[in-house]
C-alpha cells in the first residue's frame, strides 16, 4: 500500500456534534492509527461544512450572521476531536480561502468546458434537505428523505451535466465491487440509477440564499452546498496546489460516510470527478445509523447523546471502545446507557481489567514484580499462544474488510482465553507447591499474550493501552506498539520490572434496586476509582455540597401496575414539577403521601425505573418498624434548600 488517505464527511455546523458524528470520526481515527503503525504514509482528513441553507437557517433562528454560527459551532467540533484524541492531519472549513479557491477554479473550468449550463428550473424543493426532487422522487407529494412538504420553485439556475454519465457510472460500479461498500449499499445506489438521472442544479440565486461560494461566472448566484463540500476531499491533499502531494494521496483509500449521504457520494461525486478529469476514490464506505434504543436520534425527540458527557462520565477510551465494539459497520446499532454499562463491565472491567490485575498481582507476589523466565512450553501454553496469534490475523482481516467489531471480539477472546488459561494452569496451586519454574512459564505466557492484546487494542484505546503496556514494563519508547511485535512471541524481557496497577477499568456500579432510598450508594452509576486508598468513612465539606437537597411537596402519588414496591410521585420543587419513583409502596399508601413536604436529592442523574423516568430521589430513614420519610418541620415551603 503506497499510502492511506481516509476522510470523514465534513459536518454541518448547524448544531453541535453528537455520537453519530463521533462514531464516524473515531472509526476513521482508528483506521488511520493502524496504518500509521504499519508505517504506511497516512493522511486523515475531517472538517466542517459551513455553507448552505441549514447553516444559514440555524444562524437566522439565533439572530446572528451565518459566519458567527460557523465560528461558534466549529469550536464544538474541534474540542470534541481533541477530547476524543482524534489524530486528523488536517481540518478543513469550507469557509476558508484555500477551499473557496479550488471550488471556484473547478466551477469556472467546468463552465468553460460546457459541463455547466444555464436553464430554467421548475421543481419541487425540500428546504430542510436542500434538495430538488422530481415528481417521481416524491412520496405522496412529500420529501422522500424527511417526509415534509415540498415547495414548488421556478427560477433560472445553473446545471451540471450529470444525466449523460448514468450508463458509464453503472458500468463502473458493476466493474468495481470495492467502490461502494458494503454490498447492500452498492445495490441501493444501483437501484437509484435504474431511474433516469437528471442534470444537477448546482446554483442558488443569492436572492433566495446568499450564504455560499459565489459562482465565478455569475455573481448573482452561489454554489449549491454539496457541489462545494465534496471538493474538500481533493482540495486539501493538494489538487490544484500541490501536485506531488496530491498524487501521493489520491485516490483516497476510504471516504467514510453514514448511509444518509450515499447518493451524493456515490452518484454526484464520481460524475463530478470524471468531469474534472481525475480518478475516483477507491472505496466509499457507508456505515449504519446509531439509534437511541429503537428510536432515531434527534433534537425533537430530546434523546441526543452527547459524546462530551459520555467521556466525562465513563472515560474517553471506554467510549471509543463501546462505539466500535457495538456497531457492525454496515448495520444500524442501538445506544442505551444499559448497553454501554453492560459492555463496559463485561469486556473492560471483568474481562480485560480483571485479567491484567490477576497476572500483575501474581508477578508482584511471587517474582518480586519482575517478568519471570519462561521454562519449557506445554500444550496449554501453545494453545494460548495460537489463540493470540489467530486474533492478530483476525484483527488484520477485520481492518481490511471494515469489520472492526469482529477484530475487537477476537482481541477480547484472547483475554477470555487468558482467564481460562489461569483456571487450567492454576498458578496459585503452582505457587503453593513451590513449582517456581512452571509458575514462571504460566505468568510469562499470560503476560506475553496480554502484551499482544494491548497492541491490538492500542489504536482504539490509546491512553488505556499505553497505561497497560507501562504496567507490563513496556514504558516510554515501548508505550506505542510496533506492529511487527504483534506477530512475534517473547518480546517481554525476563527480569523487567513491572509497575503497580491502579484498576485500569473500574467497574461501573449500578444500584441494583434503584428505588430503594435507604441504599448507601446514592449515585446511579458510581465509578469506583480503584485506588486502594484507605476508606476512613470521612468526607470533606465539598463532598456534602455535591448533593443538592431541597424540600418538595407531593402532589400526586400512585401505584405502578405490576410493581408492588414502588410508587410514582409527582412533586413540586418550588415551581418546578418533577416525577420520581420511590421504593416506599410497602410502607406508605398513596393517599397518605399527598400533601407531605419531603426532602429530595435534586441533582441526581435521571434514571428509568420499570420504564418510568425518575428525576430525583427522596430521603427516608429505615428502622425495625419500617420506613420513615424525612419531612420538613413546621410549615416549610417547597423548593427550599436543605443543608
Ligand atoms: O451530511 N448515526 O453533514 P452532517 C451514525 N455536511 N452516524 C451519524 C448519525 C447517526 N445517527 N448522524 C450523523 C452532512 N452521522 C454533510 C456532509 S461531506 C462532503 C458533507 C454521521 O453534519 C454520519 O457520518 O449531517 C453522517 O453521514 C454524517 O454524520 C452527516 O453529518
Ligand atoms: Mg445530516
Amino acid at each position: 500500500m503506497k499510502s492511506f488517505y481516509i476522510t470523514t464527511p465534513i459536518y454541518y455546523v448547524n448544531d453541535k456534534p453528537h455520537i453519530g458524528h463521533a462514531y464516524t470520526t473515531i472509526l476513521a481515527d482508528v483506521l488511520a492509527r493502524y496504518h500509521r503503525l504499519l508505517d504506511v504514509p497516512t493522511f486523515f482528513l475531517t472538517g466542517t461544512d459551513e455553507h448552505g441553507q441549514k447553516v444559514a437557517e440555524a444562524a437566522k433562528a439565533k439572530g446572528i450572521e451565518p459566519i458567527e454560527q460557523c465560528e461558534t459551532t466549529v469550536v464544538r467540533f474541534r474540542e470534541l476531536w481533541e477530547k476524543l484524541e482524534i489524530t486528523n492531519d488536517d481540518f478543513i472549513r469550507t469557509t476558508e480561502d484555500r477551499h473557496k479557491r479550488v471550488v471556484q477554479e473547478i466551477l469556472q473550468r467546468l463552465y468553460d468546458d460546457g459541463e455547466i449550463y444555464k436553464a430554467n428550473y421548475e421543481g419541487s424543493y425540500c428546504t430542510p434537505c436542500e434538495r430538488f426532487y422530481t415528481d417521481k422522487d416524491l412520496v405522496e407529494g412529500r420529501c422522500p428523505e424527511c417526509n415534509r412538504d415540498v415547495d414548488t420553485i421556478i427560477e433560472p439556475n445553473y446545471f451540471f451535466r450529470m444525466g449523460k454519465e448514468q450508463e458509464w457510472l453503472i458500468e463502473y460500479i458493476d466493474n468495481h465491487p470495492e467502490f461502494i461498500q458494503p454490498a447492500h449499499r452498492r445495490n441501493e445506489t444501483l437501484g437509484f440509477l435504474r431511474k433516469p438521472l437528471g442534470d444537477l442544479c448546482i446554483s442558488r440565486p443569492k436572492s433566495r440564499l446568499s450564504w455560499g461560494i459565489e459562482l465565478p461566472f455569475d455573481k448573482d448566484y452561489v454554489c449549491y452546498v454539496w457541489f462545494d463540500a465534496l471538493i474538500n476531499y481533493i482540495g486539501v491533499p493538494g489538487y490544484g496546489s500541490d501536485d506531488s502531494r496530491f498524487s501521493k494521496f489520491w485516490p483516497a483509500t476510504y471516504h467514510l460516510i453514514g448511509k444518509d449521504i450515499l447518493t451524493t457520494h456515490t452518484v454526484y461525486w464520481p460524475i463530478m470527478l470524471k468531469a474534472i478529469g481525475i480518478d475516483l476514490p477507491q472505496t466509499i464506505f457507508a456505515h449504519g445509523w446509531w439509534l437511541v434504543g429503537k428510536d432515531k436520534m434527534g433534537k425533537s425527540l430530546g434523546n441526543v447523546v452527547d459524546p462530551m458527557k459520555m467521556c466525562d462520565d465513563y472515560g474517553i477510551d471506554a467510549f471509543r471502545y463501546f462505539l466500535l465494539a457495538e456497531m457492525t459497520p454496515g448495520n444500524d446499532a442501538s445506544f442505551t446507557d444499559k448497553a454501554f454499562i453492560d459492555r463496559y463491565n463485561t469486556d473492560l472491567a471483568d474481562n480485560l481489567g480483571n485479567m491484567l490485575n490477576r497476572a500483575v498481582k501474581l508477578i508482584h507476589r511471587y517474582f518480586d514484580g519482575r517478568i519471570p523466565e519462561a521454562g519449557p512450553e506445554e500444550d496449554v501454553d501453545a494453545q494460548l499462544k495460537s489463540v493470540t496469534f489467530a486474533a492478530v490475523e483476525q484483527m488484520t482481516d477485520a481492518l481490511g474488510s471494515m469489520k472492526l467489531d469482529r477484530g475487537l471480539d477476537a482481541a477480547m477472546g484472547v483475554v477470555k482465553e487468558c482467564n481460562r488459561y489461569f483456571e487450567q494452569t492454576a498458578p496459585w496451586i503452582l505457587a503453593k507447591e513451590k513449582n517456581t519454574e512452571r509458575l514462571g512459564t504460566v505468568l510469562y505466557t499470560a503476560a506475553e499474550s496480554l502484551r499482544i492484546v494491548s497492541g491490538l487494542l492500542f489504536p482504539i484505546m490509546p491512553t488505556k493501552m499505553a497505561a497497560m503496556r507501562e504496567v507490563l514494563g513496556l514504558g516510554e519508547d515501548k508505550a506505542t506498539p510496533k506492529l511487527a511485535d504483534l506477530s512475534r512471541w517473547a518480546v517481554l524481557e525476563s527480569g523487567t520490572k513491572i509497575q503497580d496497577l491502579h484498576s485500569l477499568f473500574p467497574r461501573i456500579e449500578t444500584q441494583k434496586n434503584e428505588s430503594n432510598p435507604t441504599k448507601k450508594n446514592k449515585d446511579k452509576h458510581k465509578m469506583n476509582d480503584g485506588k486502594d486508598a484507605p476508606d476512613l468513612g470521612v468526607i470533606d465539606i465539598s463532598d456534602v455540597g455535591k448533593v443538592k437537597l431541597k424540600t418538595a411537596k407531593i402532589i400526586v402519588a400512585e401505584k405502578i401496575e405490576g410493581a408492588d414496591r414502588i410508587l410514582r410521585l409527582e412533586i413540586m420543587v418550588g415551581s418546578e414539577q418533577r416525577q420520581i419513583i420511590a421504593g416506599i409502596a410497602q410502607y406508605y399508601s398513596p393517599e397518605e403521601l399527598i400533601g407531605k413536604t419531603i426532602v429530595v436529592v435534586t441533582n441526581l442523574k435521571p434514571a428509568t425505573i420499570r420504564g418510568v423516568e425518575s428525576n430525583g430521589m427522596l430521603l427516608a430513614a429505615k428502622d425495625k418498624d419500617g420506613l420513615h420519610l424525612i419531612t420538613a418541620d413546621g410549615n416549610c415551603e417547597s423548593g427550599a434548600e436543605v443543608g
